[in-house]
């Protein structure tokens, strides 16, 4: 089995509650154990890294510092920081960085700025890449949301680009100013009034349907956005480094146990495009090991119920295998906390 290296950014995707967020605190945990420097961020809005680490909420978005001994004494040297990312504090720390005010009393902001207001992708985009550039850490881990939604993490790039398209913007921006400062009109060019013309119209027509506060509320919200443009346009470096494969690693998580083969494969046709092609298939909750020191010889039907387990085993690594030049496998744990199981898996990293 071929180790992974040691990269500056390590993601873990793949679908739903396959252990992505068990197996990327176990590298954590493994890391930190190497005297590391470790940050791991989720930007799965379900934040199951919280129940994992023990740690509250209320600081989201901020680095808080976990001590390996909730995983046992043998980790005790072990620290690593975690934040579970949140869009707020992303677009406060932005706020600091440009000192562009945002006015989070705006209620788009603040429908932006929910788990679920659909700014989580491209603001661990913006988050990983701020924390990358601080030179703090040795490795940064990344816990991405299930699915689809990691697909949305990797094309964020590009909404970022598209949500800045100056067509688009400029109107807004415009917009943005004049809703302020109507006696600028008259300074227009002719073009610019044709289109404003246009917007103006589907404007006035959006406010009968939404009332002017939400319009005022939305082209002031745009505005304030793109005038910290920098601050996302320059996140979009991450992808340069997303794609080296000297400087981030890949891990594609999927599990042996339920039937999430195909789902993997589907996941990774998809995601092969935007991610280098040194990744890796990481086959979670394996039981293999287990099953291959069964002594099941002396009863015909254990002997059945042994064979067809690791025939079914066997049938999600041939479905899979050929895509990944490195497979590399952990245990199901049998264990019942997060904790034993992140334990257990940190071992698995270590290279014999
Ligand atoms: N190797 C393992 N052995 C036993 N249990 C495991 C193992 N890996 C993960 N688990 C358990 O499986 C459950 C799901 O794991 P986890 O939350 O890490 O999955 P996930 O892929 O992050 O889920 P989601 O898609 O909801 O984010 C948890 O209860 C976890 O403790
Ligand atoms: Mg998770």
């Amino acid at each position: 089995m071929k180790h992974p290296d040691i990269k500056q950014i390590e993601i873990f995707c793949g679908t739903g509650g396959v252990g992505k967020t068990t197996l990327a605190t176990s590298r954590a945990l493994f890391l930190a154990n190497l005297s590391k420097k470790v940050l791991i961020i989720t930007i799965d809005p379900a934040k199951r890294l919280k129940e994992v680490l023990n740690i509250k909420d209320e600081t989201g978005g901020e680095a808080q510092s976990v001590k390996g001994n909730i995983f046992g004494e043998k980790f005790q040297n072990a620290t690593f920081d975690a934040i579970l990312m949140s869009p707020y504090a992303s677009l406060k720390r932005i706020e600091q960085k440009t000192k562009i005010k945002t006015d989070f009393n705006n209620t788009i902001i603040q429908t932006l700025v929910r788990p679920y207001g659909g700014m989580n992708e491209i603001m661990g985009m913006v988050d990983v890449h701020h924390f990358y550039n601080l030179n703090k850490y040795d490795v940064i881990i990344l816990d991405t949301p299930p699915g689809k939604h990691f697909i949305d993490f990797l094309e964020s790039a590009k909404k970022i680009n598209n949500f800045f398209d100056k067509s688009f913007i400029e109107i807004f921006s415009y917009l943005g100013k004049s809703l302020k400062n109507s006696n600028k009109d008259k300074e227009i060019g002719i073009i610019k009034l044709l289109v404003t013309t246009g917007i103006k119209k589907l404007i006035s027509y959006l406010e009968i349907v939404t009332g002017p506060e939400f319009v005022k509320n939305f082209t002031e919200a745009i505005h304030s956005l793109y005038l910290a443009q920098e601050a996302f346009t320059d996140a979009l470096k991450l992808e340069e480094i997303l794609q080296n494969e000297k400087k981030s690693n890949w891990f594609l998580v999927t599990s042996a146990q339920q039937h999430k083969g195909e789902e993997a494969e589907e996941l990774h046709s998809l995601a092969v495009k935007l991610m280098h092609k040194d990744n890796f298939l990481l086959i979670n909750k394996s039981l293999m090991p287990l099953l291959l020191d069964w002594d099941a010889t002396n009863s015909n039907d254990l002997t059945i119920i042994k064979n067809s387990l690791i025939k079914r085993e066997q049938s999600i690594r041939n479905c899979i295998q050929d895509q990944f030049e490195s497979i590399f496998e952990f245990p199901e744990v049998l264990g019942i906390s997060p904790q034993e199981h992140v334990a257990e898996l940190a071992e698995v990293w270590k290279k014999d």
